[in-house]
C-alpha cells in the first residue's frame, strides 16, 4: 500500500462527498458485540485501518466476524480465550474496552499494552479505578493488564464519578455494567454521541441503559443481553473536515449523511470565520462567500468544540485576517503537528497559558495547550510526515491551499480514520496523487 500522498494545492473543492460511518463508534460497537454469544450485526462500518485491527482482535478471541460491504456481523458463541494477544499490543486503544465483555464471559481479561496517537500521556486510570470499585481485580505490569471478577462471579454496579468526562472510561464502564449485578451510576461521564451510538446499541441487545441529567448514566445490569442489527452514525469529525477544507478552499462541498445536530458547535465557529453552509435534508453544504476572520476556539467535550475538529480547523485561522486563539482543554499537549505547518510558513506561537476564557485543568502546569495564530499567511508545500491521525488530515487540508506540491508521508495514519480519503478528495476535484 502507497504511504504517501502527493497534493498539488490551489485548486477548490467541489461537489458531493458521503461521510462514512464514525469510527469511534463503530470500534467500540464491534466489542460490545462481545456481550452476547447471539449475532449482532452493523450497519455502515467504515472501511479503515482500526476497524480492520478491532475485526482481528475479535477473531482472535475466537468470535465469527464477517463482512460484506459496510455491514459487519459479529457471531461470539465461539469465543475461547479471555487474553488479547501481544499482536494486537500498542496497535490501538480498544484493547482496554475488552475489560467488561471478557470479564463477563470468562472472569479474567488479560490486555496487552495500549496504543493509539500520540497526543498526550493518556493513561487509563479512569478506567481502572472505576473497574475496581465494581469489585474487578486488576494487576498491571509493563503496561500489560490482568483482571479478575470477584468471588461470585460478577461485577457488581456502583456510583463512580469520573474526575474528566472521559470518552473510553464512560464506554469501559458502561460495557462492564451493562451485564453487572445490580445498578451502575456513571457521573461526570461522557456524552459525545459516538456514546449515545454505544448506548443505543446496548439497549438494541437487551440492556437497560439510560441518559440522565448532569452528565450521568444509569445502567441496570441484566442477566444476559441478546443479538441485534444497528447502523453506525456517520462520522462527524470527517464530516467537519470536509466542511472545513470546503471553506478553506474557496469551494463548494455538499457532505451527505453529515448531522447538523453533532455538529452545532463546529458549525457555529465556521460561521463565525466567514464560512457558510445550508443544512440539507441528508446533509450539509459547506462553502464560502468572503475573507476569513479571526477567532478564539477552545476545544471541551460534548457538546463542546471537539478535540479532534481543532487541527483542520487551526489550518483555517491561518487564512484569517488578525490573530486566532485555539485554547486546548481536552489534551495537554496536542499542537505537535504545528511544527510541519510553521515549515509551510504558517505564524503559530503554542503557549502553556490558558488563553481564551477557560481555566482548564491545565492551567499553570506547563503543558504547551494554547495556539496563538497570527494570519493570513499563504502556505508554501512541503515534504511532511503525519504524526497522528488529526493532524495528518490537516495537513492534507493544508497541502490542498499550499503553492506548488506537498509530499505527506506516514499516509498509513490517516487511513486508521478515514475510508478512501485519497479518492474523496479526488471526486471533489483536489489534484492529490497516492
Ligand atoms: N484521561 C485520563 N485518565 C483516563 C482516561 C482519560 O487522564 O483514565 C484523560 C486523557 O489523557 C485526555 C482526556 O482524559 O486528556 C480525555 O480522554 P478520553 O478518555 O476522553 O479519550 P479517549 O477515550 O482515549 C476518545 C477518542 C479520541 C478523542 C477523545 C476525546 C476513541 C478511540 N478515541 O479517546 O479520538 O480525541 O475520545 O473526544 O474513541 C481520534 O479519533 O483521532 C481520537 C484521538
Amino acid at each position: 500500500m502507497n504511504d504517501m500522498i502527493r497534493i498539488t494545492g490551489g485548486i477548490p473543492l467541489k461537489g458531493e462527498v458521503r461521510v462514512s460511518g464514525a469510527k469511534n463508534a463503530a470500534t467500540k460497537e464491534l466489542v460490545a458485540a462481545l456481550l452476547t454469544s447471539e449475532p449482532v450485526t452493523l450497519k455502515n462500518v467504515p472501511e479503515i485501518g482500526d476497524v480492520d485491527v478491532t475485526m482481528e482482535m475479535l477473531q482472535g478471541l475466537g468470535a465469527k466476524v464477517e463482512r460484506t460491504g459496510d455491514t459487519v456481523t459479529v457471531d461470539a458463541s465461539g469465543m475461547n480465550t479471555s487474553s488479547v494477544t501481544d499482536a494486537f499490543s500498542k496497535k490501538n486503544r480498544i484493547p482496554i474496552l475488552l475489560f467488561g465483555p471478557l470479564l463477563s464471559r470468562f472472569g479474567k481479561a488479560e490486555i496487552p499494552a495500549l496504543g493509539g496517537c500520540k497526543i498526550g500521556q493518556r493513561p487509563v486510570d479512569f478506567h481502572t479505578d472505576a473497574l475496581r470499585s465494581m469489585g474487578a481485580k486488576i494487576d498491571c505490569s509493563n503496561g500489560e493488564y490482568i483482571a479478575t471478577v470477584p468471588e461470585g462471579g460478577r461485577l457488581h454496579g456502583t456510583v463512580i464519578e469520573l474526575p474528566f468526562p472521559s470518552v473510553g472510561a464512560t464506554e469501559n464502564v458502561m460495557l462492564a455494567a451493562v451485564l453487572a449485578k445490580g445498578t451502575t451510576v456513571i457521573k461526570n461521564a461522557a456524552i459525545e454521541p459516538e456514546i449515545h451510538d454505544l448506548a443505543m446499541l446496548l439497549q438494541s441487545m437487551g440492556a437497560i441503559i439510560q441518559l440522565d441529567v448532569n452528565r450521568t448514566w444509569i445502567i441496570e445490569g441484566v442477566e444476559s443481553l441478546h443479538g441485534a442489527t444497528h447502523r453506525v452514525i456517520p462520522d462527524r469529525i470527517e464530516a467537519a473536515s470536509f466542511a472545513i477544507a470546503a471553506v478553506l478552499t474557496k469551494g463548494d462541498v455538499t457532505i451527505r449523511g453529515a448531522r447538523q445536530e453533532h455538529m452545532l458547535s463546529l458549525l457555529n465557529n465556521l460561521r463565525r470565520v466567514g464560512g457558510e453552509f445550508e443544512i440539507l435534508e441528508d446533509g450539509i453544504r459547506a462553502f464560502r462567500t468572503g475573507d476569513i476572520k479571526s477567532a478564539t476556539v477552545e476545544t471541551d467535550v460534548h457538546p463542546g468544540f471537539m478535540t479532534d475538529w481543532q487541527q483542520p480547523f487551526l489550518i483555517l485561522l491561518t487564512q484569517a485576517h488578525g490573530v486566532s486563539i485555539v485554547h486546548e482543554t481536552v489534551y495537554e499537549n496536542r499542537f505537535g503537528y504545528t511544527e510541519a505547518l510553521r515549515k509551510m510558513g504558517a505564524n503559530i506561537q503554542i503557549q502553556t497559558a490558558c488563553l481564551g476564557s477557560k481555566d482548564c485543568r491545565y492551567k499553570n502546569r506547563n503543558h504547551p495547550h494554547s495556539a496563538v495564530i497570527v494570519g493570513p499567511t499563504p502556505l508554501k508545500a512541503a515534504d511532511i510526515e503525519i504524526p497522528d491521525l488529526r493532524a495528518g488530515f490537516s495537513y492534507l487540508v493544508a497541502a490542498l491551499i499550499a503553492e506548488g506540491t506537498s509530499t505527506i508521508t506516514g499516509v498509513e495514519i490517516i487511513k486508521r480514520g478515514y475510508e478512501n480519503i485519497v479518492g474523496k478528495l479526488k471526486e471533489l476535484g483536489a489534484k492529490v496523487e497516492g
